[in-house]
């Protein structure tokens, strides 16, 4: 795999500053003209509606956890109801603003070895992954792993549930040695440094920003979603922790260009998306007028052109994390939007608005190629196209592969969006983040060739296939299936 130092979010260089912004343009469109694709970035869009509604705030958005990769088997989500589900929460208003102050869990954590005679910083990477989630988490290990130059600076923290701290460590370490045989590589690899941390303690200040949702039935499926933000409790000692989601596949050497890059005095580093902006989803107005920023630990630098991020890759400096109580901040902010009186304060999302509005102006920009998202979206806003093509980031080439989707669009979609998904710069990527309804995991499409164009008459059986298979991006003029970019780095189940 080719190592891209360069990178093309390059702060000096206008065209690819430009190339950078259409990334996260087409999330943009996708929420707010519209679209289709489902599960890009904040939220699923099958809580929009119509893609030609008005793009005010209207908070019809059914409460809808960003799944974790699997969660496409697990059983499908409540139907939205008229009212909001943070409207009908069990807790209400008085037992948020009741704090309650539960002491910070202190857990045996794995100690970390010091760091080695050769002075390379090694770099923990946090992942939250419950046991029947293994694949995704033993995607992102096995392929962060395939791309470093010495895997030993790479220990793996899995934040889960107690009864799975021990099978999934060992049932990982399996697979990744059963993997290392397979390759068939002369010196097989090194037993990685793996290693599980029970997330239970933290889960009752959790599931108040869920709403008081039961954390028994989605057997912390959604608390997990929020792992991200403790991990400066959950992972005490560590100085740097880089936190991913178990729906990317990495592609750089993470250790290398992460343990120690400059975060400029920011708690985090994150991937920028200029095109996106705050405004366009964090109901910016009301949070001024409702004063939330009273309940808050420091002054929000959010304002509604902010650029957005996406919580999926985060470079954390816990010290700096914590010395700012951005987590006060998040779970401040998730209080009031679950209160009658202030919220809603946005839509789309549980865990991905507070954090936007809580990180605002105090993280530093990774680039974009960290963070190259919606690979798991059955579809693309014209628009979203149109931009690609306009900062030469689009080769008519892939418009060979795109109909109007015409089977399995989101309401309002049919006709309009284009399909299948296509990411035209998935071959930049570092980190390829699958988020998305059509989870690689839930279909086995393993192919990683290039393909051919379709011919123009197709059958509906094989359009409405082709409508399900997001495509990345494998050069300027060459496409493959998103799909097989993730099963590459699956190592094969135990006997
Ligand atoms: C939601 O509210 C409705 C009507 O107010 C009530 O019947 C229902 O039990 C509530 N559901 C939950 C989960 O609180
Ligand atoms: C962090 O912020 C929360 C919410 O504002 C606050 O209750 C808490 O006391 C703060 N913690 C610290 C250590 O300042």
């Amino acid at each position: 795999m080719a190592k891209r130092r360069q990178s093309w979010c390059s702060r000096n260089t206008a065209p690819l500053i430009l190339a950078c912004a259409v990334l996260g343009y087409g999330a943009w469109l996708f929420f707010w003209q519209p679209t289709p694709a489902p599960g890009e970035a904040f939220g699923d869009s099958e809580a929009f509606g119509s893609p030609r509604a008005s793009p005010g705030f209207r908070p019809v958005a059914p409460l809808r956890v960003e799944a974790p990769l699997a969660a496409v088997e697990s059983p499908p989500p409540k139907k939205a109801s008229s009212e909001p589900q943070y409207r009908n929460s069990s807790l209400g208003d008085a037992d948020f603003h009741a704090k309650v102050d539960l002491p910070a869990p202190s857990l045996p954590v794995p100690n970390l070895p010091e760091t080695k005679a050769s002075g390379a910083a090694p770099l923990v990477v946090a992942l939250a992954a419950r046991l029947k989630q293994i694949d995704g988490a033993l995607v992102v290990i096995s392929s962060a792993i395939a791309h470093a130059d010495d895997a030993s600076r790479l220990r793996f923290r899995v934040v889960t549930a107690a009864e799975d701290v021990v099978p999934l460590v060992s049932q990982l370490k399996a697979r990744l040695a059963k993997q290392s045989l397979a390759s068939g590589a002369a010196s097989p690899l090194k037993e990685p440094d793996i290693a599980a941390v029970d997330f239970g303690p933290w889960t009752p200040r959790v599931s108040r920003l869920l709403g008081g949702k039961s954390s028994s039935r989605k057997e912390l499926f959604d608390e997990l979603n929020f792992a991200a933000f403790y991990l400066h409790e959950v992972l005490p000692g560590v100085p740097r922790v880089l936190y991913l989601d178990t729906d990317v596949v990495v592609r750089a050497d993470l250790a290398a260009e992460l343990a120690s890059r400059d975060l400029h005095g920011q708690p985090a580093g994150v991937a920028e998306d200029c095109s996106q902006k705050m405004g366009k989803y964090v109901h910016m107005d009301r949070l001024k007028k409702k004063g939330v920023q009273q309940d808050l630990p420091y002054e929000l630098k959010a304002t509604k052109k902010a650029c957005v991020v996406n919580r999926g890759v985060v470079l954390i400096d816990t010290e700096r994390w914590a010395a700012t109580n951005i987590t006060g901040a998040i779970e401040a902010l998730v209080a009031a939007h679950l209160t009658k009186s202030k919220g809603p304060l946005w839509r789309s999302g549980v865990s991905q608005p507070p954090f936007l509005l809580a990180i605002a102006g105090r993280y530093h920009d990774l680039g974009a190629e960290y963070n190259v998202r919606g690979l798991g979206r059955g579809d693309i806003a014209p628009e979203e196209v149109d931009h690609y093509k306009r900062l030469k980031a689009w080769s008519s080439y892939f418009d060979k592969f795109l109909r109007k989707c015409e089977f399995n669009c989101c309401p309002g979609c049919k006709g309009w969006a284009l399909s299948p998904y296509v990411s035209p710069l998935a071959h930049q990527a570092k980190i390829l983040h699958f988020n998305g309804r059509l989870k690689p995991s839930a279909f086995g499409r393993r192919d990683t060739a290039p393909l051919f164009p379709p011919p123009a008459a197709l059958g509906s059986t094989e359009l409405a296939a082709r409508e399900q298979r997001p495509l990345c991006s494998c050069g300027p003029k060459c496409l493959q299936e998103c799909s097989g970019l993730w099963w590459k780095y699956l190592p094969p189940a135990l006997d």
